[in-house]
């Protein structure tokens, strides 16, 4: 089959690694998905900026619109940025000409999520945003599809990896708030407007997203409850430390009766809890339904963790007509190999 061909609008830590991954492992998603995922042009602020990527056969778009435009694309892939401006107006081009979108941009689908889902359904188009909740972690298909049996009570957990590396790194090293943050960004964790994860409305919007998907509600982002963790002091960590605590950015989704409670704040954990124990970028996301309930635990940011969640979805598209139970051509399974442990027969 022809190659599933991308345009992405953004080549900044996500982008740059969904091209690596898209290079890295394109035989193999070719084989298992049945075609492959080609990237055929982007768009990004600055041409001449020298990025962690092969950009040789690409073509740079004149905007992101007009790559979300572009006849000569398949599916827009927008790793911008922003609940306004240039990734709002690009993902609404590229469902206005009836092509699926695959974003990590949360803070444009908490504010915007519904509107372009409209649109997406008016142009039989999809959006696909694996990658905008817990970075890695598969909690957006986990809810929408495997889950789908149980009536939600809860969906919990820490959302943000910058804030939870800064608290890690905070209490274990000794280091300052500001050390920390700086080293989150040097790491590419944190947003572009790092007050964005300090000061909890990262967390929110995935908080309102876990909502959407596990209760179908529509939250307002300027309505839920937001504590950051901005105030918080190496003497509060040990303190709560000398306590049996850990001190954790909880973003808490619960019905209340016909209502659903949102709310984010710095939490303490006792230490013994599983969540406390959950260190540095890492996120955890746990899930209450009545039949089943479970805890997520991944990487929340970076280029890897982020482009993972992206190809993830891209495959989705690649793969939709092909039937695969195991995920794999059956002529492609082999032999496992010599097993680990030998049975030890007779005397
Ligand atoms: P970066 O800031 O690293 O990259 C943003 C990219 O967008 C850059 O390449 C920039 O261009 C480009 N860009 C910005 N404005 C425009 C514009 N007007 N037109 C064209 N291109 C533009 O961000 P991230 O890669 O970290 O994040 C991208 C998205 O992914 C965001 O929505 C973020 O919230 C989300 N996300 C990020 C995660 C992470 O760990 N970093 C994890 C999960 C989601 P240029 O390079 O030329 O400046
Ligand atoms: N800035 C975000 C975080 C990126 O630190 O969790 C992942 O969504």
């Amino acid at each position: 089959a022809p190659p599933l061909k991308i345009g992405i609008a953004g080549l900044g830590t996500v982008g740059a690694g969904v091209m690596r991954m898209l290079a890295r492992r394109n035989d193999e998603i070719a084989a298992r998905c049945g075609r492959a995922v080609e990237v055929v042009a982007v768009s990004a602020r600055d041409r001449s900026r020298s990025r962690d990527c092969d950009l040789s056969s690409v073509r740079w778009a004149e905007s992101p619109v007009a790559l979300a435009r572009d006849p000569g694309i398949d599916v827009f892939v927008e790793l911008i940025g922003g609940s306004d401006g240039a990734a709002r107006e690009a993902v609404a081009a590229a469902l206005e000409a009836g092509k699926p979108v695959v974003t990590a941009n949360k803070a444009l689908l908490a504010h915007h999520g519904v509107a372009l889902a409209t649109l997406a359904e008016q142009n039989g188009a999809g959006i696909h945003f694996e990658a905008a909740v817990a970075g890695g972690i598969p909690i957006v298909k986990t809810l929408r599809e495997a889950l789908l049996g149980n009536r939600m009570a809860r969906v919990s957990g820490i959302l943000n990896g910058t804030c939870n590396y800064i608290l890690t790194k905070m209490r274990e090293e000794g280091l300052s708030f500001e050390t920390c943050l700086a080293e989150a960004q040097q790491l590419g964790y944190a947003e572009a407007d790092p007050s964005f994860d300090v000061d909890g409305f990262d967390t929110a919007h995935k908080l309102a997203l876990l909502a959407t998907l596990a209760f179908g509600v529509q939250p307002d982002p300027g309505a839920i409850h937001v504590e950051g963790i901005r105030s918080i002091t190496l003497a509060d960590l040990d303190a709560a430390d000398e306590l049996g605590y850990r001190v954790k950015l909880l973003g808490v989704a619960a019905r209340a009766g016909d209502e659903v409670e949102l709310r984010v704040h710095p939490t303490m954990v006792p230490k013994h809890w599983p969540i406390a124990q959950v260190s540095g970028v890492t996120n955890a996301v746990a899930v209450d339904g009545d039949a089943v309930a479970l805890t997520l635990v991944g990487p929340g940011a970076g280029g890897d963790a982020t482009a993972s969640a992206v190809v993830g979805d891209l495959c989705d598209l690649a793969a939709a007509r092909v039937s695969r139970p195991f995920g794999w051509p059956v002529a492609r399974l082999r032999p496992a190999g010599k097993p680990a442990i030998q049975r030890h027969e007779g005397g």
